[in-house]
């Protein structure tokens, strides 16, 4: 099958632009005219520092990162980050109270779908400090099993001095994410924070998971943020690199406090070891790097965050719409409820298991690949990340009018 015939709709790693494959493929003989490619030349060489300083400024601009955050460009995935940023925070932690005893030390976990529900075990496992579950939003489901959206804020309990406060922005699994602007019903309630709060002051290192909406649109108080994470998979490039924003203050001597008492924290995990290097520590994922700096470059050439911002909303708008006929006529439900359904994973279900596969294979036979939800889920999951383009997703849109017309004659 031709690539042209295909619309890749996975959830990760997922589709990127050709124009960037192409340039890609080209460097991966010859590197802007080194004779030697891109997965072949140094990562001490000065053409690949440049790769490196560019892709840390197209975020930096596009997302408004202020000076106080550091760049990080770490392999291991956001899996690793999972116990990455609890080693750093606790470490933090400590630093700060050399007198609080580790059974005593709390860090918050918010849990709105699978993805954070595997960071709070992560957290469990790593021991020495409470994990507070701020909110499990599948209390809040009607059937009290099912992440299903976003928990009333009243339902947030957050601890009062912890180590850090954990989210996952967009639960890919589940479709579940919070609302962007603040303080709507389902946005994150960072109104609920410290400096918010009545007496003021300041909010515990708050870590956030964006794995799956990284540069799809702006990110609501970045500026909070002690640490945001994000797999470049998603929307900007191929698996193997991770994009850590990090607030200086949360860049610790991990031994300094190994000394008080904290974990030993490995090399690799520590967050200073790549800001005091540029993310050069050892060997870093030299093509997925140089592919995400093209993916950030053609994004600043079709106007940057922005537009293409406003290109995502419309694309959601568009399949949530004609979604919603689909729903009135009966043919699909959705596992999410208003407000809360991502813009990037869109997960329904059919109004019966024949119908899904009957969904699935006439999408299939349109060249609309995977589609399928979560095995843990069920039902269809639409993946439109960045570099599923309005026109695929006005393709998609019309399938689906012509299939709920097949079925309904
Ligand atoms: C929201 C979210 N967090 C974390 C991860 C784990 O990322 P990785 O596979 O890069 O470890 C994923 C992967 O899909 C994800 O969607």
């Amino acid at each position: 099958m031709d690539r042209t015939q295909v619309i890749n709709f996975g959830p990760g790693p997922s589709a990127l632009p050709d124009s960037v494959l192409e340039e890609s493929a080209k460097a991966l003989l010859n590197f802007q005219g080194t004779g030697i490619g891109i997965s072949e030349i140094s990562h001490r060489s000065k053409e690949f520092g440049a790769v490196v300083k560019r892709l840390e400024q197209l975020i930096r601009t596009q997302l408004d990162v202020p000076p106080t955050h550091h760049i990080l460009f770490i392999q291991g995935g956001g899996t690793q980050q999972f116990s990455s940023f609890v080693l750093n925070m606790l470490a933090r932690y400590r630093l700060l109270h050399p007198n609080i005893p580790d059974e005593e030390h709390v860090m918050d976990y918010v849990v709105t779908g699978s993805w954070s529900k595997k960071a709070a075990e992560e957290a469990r496992r790593l021991g020495g400090a409470h994990v507070n579950i701020v909110v499990d939003a599948r209390e809040h489901s009607s059937d009290g099993k099912s992440f299903t959206g976003i928990p009333p804020h009243e339902a947030f309990k957050f601890s009062a001095d912890p180590a850090l406060i954990y989210y996952c922005e967009n639960e890919t699994v589940h479709g579940v994410q919070f609302a962007q602007e603040d303080r709507t019903p389902s946005s994150f309630p960072f109104h609920l924070l410290a400096r918010d709060a009545p007496g003021g002051g300041a909010i515990p290192p708050l870590v956030a998971d964006y794995s799956s909406s990284f540069m799809s649109r702006k990110i609501p108080r970045l500026a909070d943020h002690a640490v945001i994470f994000a797999g470049a998979q998603k929307n900007i490039g191929p698996s193997g690199v991770t994009i850590v924003i990090v607030r200086e203050d949360c860049l610790v001597d991990v031994d300094a406090a190994a000394k008080m008492g904290a974990a030993p924290v490995p090399k690799m995990l520590a967050y200073k070891t790549y800001s005091d290097s540029g993310s050069l520590y050892n060997t870093p994922p030299t093509f997925a790097i140089y592919v995400a700096m093209l993916v950030l470059e053609r994004m600043e050439n079709v106007g940057g965050l922005k537009v293409v911002e406003e290109t995502n909303r419309r694309k959601q708008e568009k399949l949530y719409g004609v979604l919603k006929e689909s729903e009135g006529k009966n043919l699909i439900r959705f596992n999410v409820k208003d407000g809360s359904r991502s813009w990037m994973n869109v997960v329904f279900r059919g109004k019966d298991e024949e119908l899904e596969k009957q969904f699935l294979a006439s999408g299939e036979a349109q060249g609309f690949k995977s589609m399928k939800g979560h095995r843990s889920v069920g039902g269809i999951r639409v993946s439109i990340y960045n570099a599923i383009t309005e026109e695929q997703v006005d393709k998609l849109v019309s399938f689906i009018k012509e299939f709920n017309e097949k079925i309904a004659a």
